[in-house]
């Protein structure tokens, strides 16, 4: 169920220039969230008027914290990374659908770039149900590359970055993982929707059912403004709450 809450920010971690994780601690306790889900951030002073929606990047329920991964791409994410540890932040969470989780096999996680920020949680939740995790995060270059120590607890992690700092020299989608994955039973993918399509392509070749998640402009987050809507096989339905997460079965997307 959804909540408003003002957190208070723990921590402040910036993962290079553009990208940074705000760890904020619940007082009121947190509410049941799934790996995929996102929430509606009021950014502070003012300095923009609508929530800005952030991914919910990990979860630790001892500690009542959550934290978000983003990336500085205009003002009022620019004014976010501007707060100071101890302040507070009012966030509506957590929204939409998330991700549905298998209960056994192997399943495949490709994050390109900040793309991973849902997939960290999601990874973790998947070792807990001793489901056989492997990650593949994909970047510009090695500095656009995040947590892939974290992401490694939970499983074995692939890299490729485009000009070959880290990992495989190339796109993500042009990793050697490709060439054999018929023991993976399920991909998950995050990213730029033209390297998610051609995820879709690659695991749908194979028989592998896919589920993404989409990252269209988001304004209310609750299904009122209608400028998320993305093309389905039902029709016209809103990424907030008809997903961010989708079967790509289910997009009318030409693969
Ligand atoms: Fe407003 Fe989806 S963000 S309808």
């Amino acid at each position: 169920m959804k909540v408003v809450q003002d957190l208070k920010v723990s921590k402040k971690k910036f993962l290079n220039d553009g990208n940074f994780i705000l760890e904020c601690v619940s007082e009121d306790g947190l509410p049941l969230i799934k790996p995929g889900q996102f929430a509606e951030v009021q950014i502070p002073n003012n300095a923009v008027f609508l929530r800005r929606p952030l991914s919910i990047h990990d979860v630790d329920m001892k500690k009542q914290s959550v934290q978000f991964l983003t990336k500085i791409v205009g003002a009022g994410t620019l004014e976010l990374s501007k707060i100071n540890e101890g302040d507070s932040i009012n966030v509506v969470f957590p929204l939409g659908n998330g991700f549905d989780l298998p209960t056994q096999g192997k399943v495949l996680l490709v994050g390109g770039g900040c793309g991973a920020a849902p997939l960290l949680y999601l990874a973790r939740q998947l070792n807990e149900q001793n489901v056989s995790v492997v990650t593949l995060l994909g970047a510009k270059g090695a500095q656009d590359l995040f947590e892939q120590e974290i992401f490694a607890r939970f499983g074995e992690v692939l890299i490729s970055t485009d000009d070959g700092s880290a990992g495989e020299k190339g796109f993500i989608t042009k990793h050697s993982i490709w060439e054999n994955i018929k023991d993976i039973d399920m991909v998950y993918c995050c990213g730029p929707e033209i390297m998610m399509k051609v995820v879709a392509s690659l695991a749908k070749s194979k028989g592998i059912p896919c589920f993404v998640s989409l990252e269209n402009t988001m304004a209310c987050g609750i299904g009122a403004c209608l400028c998320c809507v993305t093309e389905t096989t039902r029709g016209n339905e809103c990424v907030c709450t008809s997903g961010p997460v989708f079967n790509i079965n289910d997009l009318a997307w030409q693969i």
